[in-house]
């Protein structure tokens, strides 16, 4: 089975309530549908009554629980808990009421925190910046977690290498500016995100342009001192480098530039060494292999919530909404 359908058959077998905000798009209502009739997840989307005549047209969305937030009963509940948490950052109800009818992903993620959905996905019309922004500020990373990060689940076809062809990305959407702290905890979330998805164990290749110091520079200092923090941090970790994506990946190549390392010529999970790398090599592999690409999927958040691609198609929604879902099942655990 391929892996997405994997994971709806895992989100139709305990149902999560996930929250879309983009009733502006008609994307959202075709991707409506289909969740709904597979019975996927259940539905709020919020809009207005004039955004969901318009946008839904064609498309049957019964079972779904349309919020309208300009005249929701519960409102007033948001509003108090937008105060109470970013009061201290200067936020009055009447700005916090503004926020909200403005950009319906505020109104998301306090239905989030409120306990009212179990996930949100945002993206198709709007920027990750401004998907994201508003679950940092308002759900926060889990305890201990310093930072959000993104990953892509790959699935390339015809692939024998990572775990038949599967792959987790990261970080490919979401941190400018890392160092080796903020590497070995990617590290770590990347692992969880691996076995979380896949079933799998995780081996996890911290990339570079060097192989265990076959290069001399401060960029690869930085991630072998990454590898060094993860090793401390995270001594259940199967994880090493610095390597080179052909050392990470190919056995043979593996032999020759790393030859006792444990992850070497077997990585499945592979965390880049900046933001350009990481999101310049998922679209790589999603182009020229024709490789499926699953996210940004953000880990590291105290509740799911993820970002669309704004060329997504209704069925990337779909499989968003199903990963969104059994994140949420496995907050549970
Ligand atoms: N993890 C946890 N919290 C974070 C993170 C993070 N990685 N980054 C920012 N925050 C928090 C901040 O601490 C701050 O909290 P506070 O308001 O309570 O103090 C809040 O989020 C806002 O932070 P800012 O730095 O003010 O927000 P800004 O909007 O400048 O940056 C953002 C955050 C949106 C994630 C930014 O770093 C960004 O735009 N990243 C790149 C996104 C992107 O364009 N990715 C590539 C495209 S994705 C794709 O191609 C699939």
């Amino acid at each position: 089975m391929a892996f997405i359908d994997e994971i709806k058959e895992r989100a139709k077998a305990d149902k999560k309530t996930i929250v879309l905000p983009e009733s502006m798009d008609k994307r959202t209502f075709e991707a409506a549908e289909k969740i709904l009739k597979e019975g996927i997840a259940n539905l709020i989307i919020i809009g207005t009554p004039e955004e969901i005549a318009e946008n839904s047209k064609g498309y049957d969305i019964t079972g779904a629980t349309i919020v309208d937030p300009f005249n929701d009963p519960n409102k007033q509940k948001y509003i108090d808990k937008f105060v109470e948490l970013r009061s201290k950052k200067g936020v009055t109800p009447e700005m916090a009421k503004e926020q909200m009818e403005k950009d319906y992903m505020y109104y998301a993620c306090l239905m989030c925190k409120c306990g009212d959905a179990d996930g949100a996905v945002s993206g198709a019309c709007h920027s990750t910046g401004n998907t994201i922004r508003p679950a940092l500020q308002l759900l926060k990373t889990k305890p201990g977690i310093g930072s959000v990060s993104g990953f892509f689940l790959m699935e390339v076809p015809d692939c024998e290498l990572g775990e038949n062809g599967l792959f987790v990305f990261a970080d490919c959407a979401v941190n400018p500016d890392v160092d080796s702290e903020k590497l070995a905890e990617i590290a770590m979330l990347s692992a969880e995100s691996f076995e979380a998805f896949t079933g799998a164990k995780s081996k996890v290749a911290m990339l570079s342009f060097s192989s265990y110091g076959s290069a001399k520079h401060d960029r690869v200092t930085m991630v072998a001192d990454a590898v060094k923090i993860a090793h401390e941090k995270y001594p259940e970790l199967t994880v090493d480098g610095e390597l080179q994506l052909d050392a990470a990946l190919v056995p043979e190549v593996a032999k020759l530039k790393a030859p006792d390392s444990k992850v070497a010529g077997q990585a499945n999970t592979l965390v880049f060494p900046s933001l350009e790398a990481g999101n310049i090599g998922y679209k790589l592999v999603q182009r020229l292999a024709k490789a499926g690409a699953y996210g940004p999927v953000l880990q590291g958040l105290s509740m799911p919530v993820n970002d669309l691609s704004r060329g997504c198609f209704a069925e990337d929604i779909v499989g968003v909404v199903a990963m969104t879902a059994v994140q949420a099942q496995n907050a549970g655990k």
